[in-house]
């Protein structure tokens, strides 16, 4: 694969055609915030967390759906996209209901995570937290759209890496929902597969196994690599 050249932050580094930005960025020790991208599943650019800023436009682009180019100049630190940044995660914040100290997550969450460490300790936003339903009609797993960022990581990790596709969105701007199958509960899916991916690579508790209802939860999501390593591999044979 060609090479190219490109600036970041003022320094000269090369990557691989073909890369994306985020991919480079972090390559070269930039830990640029990401929600909606997850190392193993396809790139959705949703969450607009991982924007840059790239000499010769005025558009601010999101790195992870972004390919490098030969000459680009890349800034990830600016004034003007840490203000962005931070008014992203506080209209995540305002949009649904995120009382952290009633939620199972508490402590691993990356939204709360995310906020913490942009210095976010109020937000400037009028929140609309509608009370929406929680779906707790599966035997090990809740889904709660009250704590749902929409970054879309649950139904492509059922899509892509388990092949059920059971989840998937519904709606449109601040209705948008995750759905099961044609909108019916999560208990009566009959193409749900009980794997519990979607509930590991969830970023907030809007998806939690029954049994962490009442303590907090570990979560695992790099475990995707795991099994796309070892299919990759053949570590499994039947
Ligand atoms: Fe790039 Fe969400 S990580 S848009």
């Amino acid at each position: 694969m060609a090479a190219v050249t490109l600036t970041l932050n003022n320094e000269l580094i090369s990557a691989r055609e073909g890369q994306t930005l985020l991919e480079v960025i972090r390559d070269h020790g930039v830990d640029l915030p990401t929600l909606c991208h997850l190392d193993g599943l396809s790139e959705r650019g949703a969450c607009r967390l991982c924007m840059v800023e790239v000499e010769g436009t005025s558009r601010l682009l999101a790195a992870c759906v972004t390919p490098v180019q030969e000459g680009m100049n890349i800034r990830t630190d600016s004034d003007r996209l840490l203000r962005y940044r931070k008014m992203l995660v506080e209209l995540l914040l305002a949009e649904r209901s995120h009382v952290c100290s009633v939620c199972t997550m508490n402590g691993k969450c990356e939204l709360q995570a995310l906020a913490v460490r942009l210095g976010i300790d109020h937000v400037r936003y009028e929140a609309l937290h509608p009370a929406l339903p929680v779906d707790a009609s599966h035997g090990r797993f809740v889904l709660d759209h009250n704590r749902c960022i929409l970054c879309g990581r649950c139904l492509r990790a059922c899509d892509e890496v388990e092949g059920a596709h059971t989840l998937d969105v519904m709606g449109r701007g601040v209705r948008s929902r995750i759905i099961v199958d044609f909108n019916q509960p999560w208990g009566s899916s009959f193409t749900c597969t009980g794997c519990g991916k979607c509930v590991q690579v969830c970023p907030t508790g809007a998806m939690v196994a029954r049994e962490n209802i009442a303590g907090r939860v570990e979560k695992r999501p790099d475990f995707l690599l795991r099994i796309l390593d070892g299919r990759q591999k053949r570590v499994w044979r039947w």
